[in-house]
């Protein structure tokens, strides 16, 4: 490939005149032409869980030097938000073990020009922690849920508390967000036997669910080709009991969409192993140490810590850096021949699920 056509796009023309308060109205585009609206943010390693296809069981978490504060955090949001992105979600690890999670999302949530703050949570803090996400400006949760046995959980997990998490689903549909959704990690043989339960348990509360195959994220000492469970067998597998109807509607993201008639329930398929959705990708991640990542499944990445910490008051290294990064995102990825031994070195709860 030639390098010219590495070279980073910017199409100011495109942009409408700035009238967002923005600093030079500039969008970020990639190589393929694909305008970056989203950006996932890791704010921390750390999680109160242990789930076995996405940590080792003694995880070593980052020192504190090497993760970004939460004024770090605020200062790249507000770089990506001035830059045109729209929708920020929050992720971790766990972003509600971090400390002071919540003044970091009132300020992301007042950011002029974002339309959308959303936050990944495993759900075991939600029943404190529901209302006050909800005041500071979230409008959105996704809320991970594997299974509905309490045995299995606590296998899956490793320590988590099943009644917890339902507890703070409770919390959170008490709370009025605009729609829940439940994400669940197939796994043949862990819990390929509850998808039509979880479907059914989504329908009674009235929440959104999202089947995800597994990613090859992160080494966890066993290889993931034994519990890959895809997507196509899922859908015949609820389709021996729910009638389910192909919707047009997207998350702007890799989920297809499913609906269930008489159900405001939507079934969503995250399928990065068997459908490609990159041509439309129009998100980037920031990992909890600062590191950007165009592309989950590729290693390409820009340390915009350091350059936050040597520029502490001028912003124009940082949004060089951002810009330039475009460039490396990549086509599209390839995860079927690294089921084994992991390409991505990188744990999902480093680079933000
Ligand atoms: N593959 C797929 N999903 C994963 N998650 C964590 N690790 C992986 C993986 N290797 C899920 C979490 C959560 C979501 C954000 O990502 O269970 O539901
Ligand atoms: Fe986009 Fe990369 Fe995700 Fe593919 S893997 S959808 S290119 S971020």
């Amino acid at each position: 490939m030639s390098h010219e056509s590495l070279t980073p796009t910017t199409v100011d023309e495109l942009t409408p005149p700035d009238s967002f308060g923005r600093s030079g109205g500039e969008t970020l585009v990639d190589s393929y032409g694909r305008h970056v609206s989203y950006l996932r943010l890791s704010i921390t390693d750390r999680c109160d869980l242990r789930c076995n296809y996405c940590m080792v069981e003694e995880m070593r978490f980052l020192p504190r030097a090497q993760v970004l504060t939460l004024e770090e955090c605020l200062r790249l949001t507000s770089a990506f938000v001035d830059f045109g992105v729209t929708k920020v979600r929050v992720t971790g690890g766990e972003p509600l073990v971090r400390q002071n999670v919540i003044w970091l999302l009132e300020r992301i949530a007042g950011l002029p020009g974002l339309q959308e703050l959303v936050v990944t949570t495993n759900g075991s803090q939600l029943e404190r922690f529901a209302p006050l996400l909800r005041r500071a400006g979230v409008r959105r949760l996704n809320i991970s849920l594997d299974t509905l046995r309490a045995d299995r959980f606590r296998k899956i997990t490793r320590v988590g508390d099943l009644s917890r998490v339902l507890r703070g689903l409770d919390a959170a549909q008490a709370a009025g967000f605009e729609r829940l959704k439940l994400n669940t990690v197939m796994m043949r043989g862990g819990n390929d036997d509850e998808l039509i339960d979880l479907v059914q348990f989504a329908m009674d509360r009235a929440v959104d669910i999202a089947f995800i195959e597994e990613m090859p994220l992160g080494d966890i000492g066993q290889s993931r080709r034994s519990s890959y469970f895809g997507s196509d067998e899922a859908l015949d597998r609820l389709r021996t009991r729910f009638v389910l109807l192909p919707s047009l509607e997207t998350s702007g993201g890799p989920a297809r969409y499913w609906r269930i008639p008489g159900s405001s329930t939507r079934v969503g398929f995250i399928s990065p192993h068997s459908h490609n959705f990159c041509d439309t990708c129009n998100r980037v991640r920031i990992t909890a140490r600062g590191e950007l990542y165009p592309c989950l499944g590729d290693a390409h990445v820009s340390h915009l810590l350091p350059l936050l910490r040597a520029h502490p008051t001028d912003d124009a290294p940082l949004r060089a850096a951002i810009v330039r990064a475009m460039a490396f995102k990549a086509r599209r990825h390839d995860f079927r021949h690294q089921m084994d031994a992991p390409q991505v070195l990188r744990f999902m709860s480093m680079t933000g699920g």
